[in-house]
């Protein structure tokens, strides 16, 4: 498989695993479905952030291996895309299952996040960049910044239960650890 197309095939194993893990895990259906959507969130944290921070690598260190990310950083981004789709299939079907719905705040949240992720998706190509011209540097900051925050919003609220403080603290941890990159190539940007 070439090196564009791994970031992709990541995702498609990723996800499979994800949600066989939630059905190994799981018992009974509901549960099945509502592990398979927390797993598959977790998998796509780490595509997130290699997207998120590509290019931030690539200015503070800039060696083969960071080039190498921000040159198939759309393929990291669509493999984001990937893996958060099961996350949306496997939440679906959770709420199917349990005849529920998820809250208004909830919906605005995440459901905002969905179509910014996939308006970057489908703008992800150089036709897109050139038509769209400021609004496509504008749409894609916005919606990277949202994502991180559902990100970080998520993990951050399971720091004061004592059962999820530990993965809570982890992932809100590389969140934080994440925006704090960014931040320094910023300012690596500005004195340069
Ligand atoms: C309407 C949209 C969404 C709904 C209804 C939703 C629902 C869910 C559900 C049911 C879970 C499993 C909860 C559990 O652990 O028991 C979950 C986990 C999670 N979701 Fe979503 N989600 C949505 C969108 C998103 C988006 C856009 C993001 C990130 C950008 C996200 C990030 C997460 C995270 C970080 C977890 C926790 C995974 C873990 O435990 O490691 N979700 N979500």
């Amino acid at each position: 498989m070439g090196t564009r197309l791994f970031p992709i095939g990541l995702a498609i194993a990723l996800s499979g695993l994800a949600v066989a893990f939630g059905f190994g895990w799981g018992s009974g259906l509901l549960e099945q479905w509502q592990l398979a959507a927390r797993y598959t969130a977790r998998v796509g944290l780490p595509l997130f952030l290699i997207t998120y921070c590509a290019s931030s690598l690539a200015r503070l260190w800039p060696g083969d291996g960071a080039r190498a990310i921000l040159r198939h950083r759309r393929q990291w981004g669509l493999s984001f895309a990937l893996t958060h789709s099961v996350h949306l299939m496997a939440l679906a079907l959770y709420n199917a299952v349990a005849g529920t719905m998820p809250s208004a705040t909830t919906l605005i949240g995440g459901g905002g996040a969905y179509a910014l992720l996939y308006a970057m998706a489908l703008t992800s190509n150089d036709a897109s960049v050139r038509a769209l011209g400021p609004w496509w540097k504008r749409l894609h900051t916005l919606g990277i910044h949202w994502l991180w925050f559902i990100f970080a919003f998520s993990y951050a609220g399971r720091i004061g239960d004592p059962a999820r403080r530990a993965e809570g603290l982890l992932f809100f941890g590389l969140c934080i650890a994440a925006l704090a990159l960014r931040v320094a190539a910023q300012i690596k940007r500005k004195r340069g």
